[in-house]
């Protein structure tokens, strides 16, 4: 084995540790069909973000407790490494740590968390369990001081470094109402000092449930270590119960991701307005203006500006790219230098290779266009494959499908179609073609010929300013009628 010990620490399981995620609840403060920990902020569903910051702790089992919505719930998490055991009905937080015992082996040590509380940090989980270890410890809290610590259960101190009971919101006393150090609901337990002391809990509370905080207070009782550990970050340990505190933890997220990409170096204006997801990265010197969303899996390269209102999502961008105002991309690529819109519309699986131009009210869909060529106004392309050099005029259509199947377009280097022209599929355009303004093109065009399928002008001299005599002619007795018919109307209202 290479590296150093605190290497080894860092990579070696934690064989004694189990992680319990409490996420059975149905979270009836939300008013919703969906199960409270499948809501999403910070672009992920709540229990997502919690398994994935326990994922480096590298505990023996992620155990995630489910009951409503269990289905989907373990949809989310088994393909993060998470077992589920089902709580059905659930009587409580901690009749929910009861139903894991079963899945946590030999573990010496749980960490236990809701999954709801989705903000918490990987570092400060370590800090707990270093803590609860070095204290020698039945159970260690995660606490936090917060200015209006109102919906949370309060910690009761015993000493400045222990804890003698949680009581929960609904059961404060008068005095106890005074106390600003919450329960964050993230603890780290010695199982074999856990499971008598819960044995004992009683459901004591107006909902008949079994509470975890409970234990807290038996143990206590017992003579055991109960220490609380306050947060250096209060905001980690923001719990969800209802639509505001979603929209509180969505912000905090947002924030961090946008303080992560500045100090990268993205410049971002207006932060506040700038909506990125999480999986989202952007290299140095790019410029990202108000009211942007980047969302999935998007890549910017460096020096790219992302102007205001375009929204990018799962979009791939080699350096030096310019997306103009209110430009909507899913999953397509653009290559160096390439500038798209304002008003454009990449939906999937297009590939603008570099120095490509595609303009205002221009639409892609499974369309590739190749190195310089330009697309600049009021044109579809959809299953295209466009070459090099090429200029699609505007109002360009290619007519890919025929209310049954979609037909490919193939259109060569350096052609030239004219304004107006429809491209009807399949058909292709050798390199160096010309199309006519005005085209329906439905056979191939050769390379470096001309297509044209329009009808002929006629032009007739004069016809212009006869049909202008004819029509005023026409107008003239129409004309005079009508001022008469009027002047007989006002007569009878000027004797009144
Ligand atoms: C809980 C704590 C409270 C703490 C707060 C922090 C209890 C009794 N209270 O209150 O002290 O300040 O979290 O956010 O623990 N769950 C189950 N099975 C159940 C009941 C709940 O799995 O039978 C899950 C829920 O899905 C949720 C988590 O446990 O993810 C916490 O439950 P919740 O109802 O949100 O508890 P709080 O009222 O927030
Ligand atoms: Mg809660």
């Amino acid at each position: 084995m290479s590296g150093t010990p605190a290497e080894w620490a860092e990579t070696m399981p934690n064989q004694d540790l189990a992680i319990v995620i409490l996420a059975a609840g149905k979270g009836t403060r939300l008013k919703s069909s969906l199960a409270k920990v499948l809501h999403r902020a910070g672009g992920r569903s709540l229990v997502e973000h919690i398994v994935r910051a326990c994922e480096p702790l590298k505990a023996r089992e992620v155990v995630v407790v489910v009951g409503h919505q269990a289905e989907q719930v373990g949809a989310v998490v088994e393909p993060l490494g998470a077992v589920t055991v089902l709580q059905q009905p659930q009587h409580g937080t901690g009749h929910g740590m009861q139903v894991a015992k079963r899945a946590l082996g030999r573990a010496k040590f749980a960490v236990v968390l809701p999954g709801d509380a989705p903000l918490i940090r990987t570092e400060t989980l370590k800090a707990l369990i270093a803590a609860h270890r070095n204290g020698d410890a039945a159970a260690t809290i995660l606490s936090a001081v917060l200015a209006d610590p109102s919906g949370y259960g309060r910690v009761v101190r015993k000493s400045e470094t222990t804890v003698s009971a949680i009581v929960e919101e609904s059961q404060l006393t008068g005095e106890q109402s005074e106390i600003n150090e919450i329960n964050s609901a993230i603890y780290c337990f010695t199982l074999e000092k856990l499971w008598p002391a819960l044995a004992q809990v009683k459901p004591n509370n107006k909902y008949r449930e079994l509470y975890l905080t409970d234990a807290i207070g038996v143990l206590s009782g017992k003579g055991e270590t109960v220490l609380a550990q306050v947060a250096a970050d209060s905001r980690e340990v923001l719990g969800c119960n209802t639509r505001a505190d979603l929209a509180e933890v969505d912000r905090v997220f947002r924030e961090w991701k946008r303080a992560e990409l500045m100090s990268s170096g993205v410049t971002i204006q207006l932060p506040e307005t700038v909506l990125i997801d999480p999986d989202v990265s952007a290299s140095e010197d790019t410029v990202i203006e108000p009211g942007v969303q980047l969302l999935g899996k998007t890549k910017i390269g460096a020096r790219c500006t992302i102007r205001t209102g375009s929204v990018l999502t799962d979009a791939l961008l080699g350096d030096d790219v310019i997306v103009e105002p209110h430009c909507v991309v899913a999953q397509s690529r653009l290559d160096e230098r390439v500038i798209i819109g304002p008003f454009a519309r990449l939906r999937g699986e297009t590939h603008l290779k570099a120095d490509a131009r595609i303009g205002n009210f221009v639409e892609l869909k499974k369309s590739t266009v190749g190195e310089g060529t330009k697309a600049m106004h009021l044109t579809y392309l959809g299953d295209a494959k466009i070459g090099t050099k090429t200029n699609i005029g505007a109002g360009t259509i290619t007519c890919n499908y025929d209310g049954f199947h979609k037909y490919p377009t193939t259109i060569g280097n350096k052609v030239f179609v004219g304004s107006d022209s429809t491209l009807v599929a399949p058909v292709r355009l050798g390199d160096g073609a010309y199309v006519a303004a005005g085209s329906t093109i439905t056979d191939n065009v050769p390379a470096d010929a001309l297509g044209i399928a329009r009808g002929r002008q006629a032009t007739k001299p004069g016809w212009a300013s006869k049909k202008r005599r004819e029509l005023a002619a026409a107008e003239k007795p129409r004309k005079s009628s009508r001022r008469s018919k009027k002047k007989s109307r006002r007569r009878p209202g000027k004797r009144k």
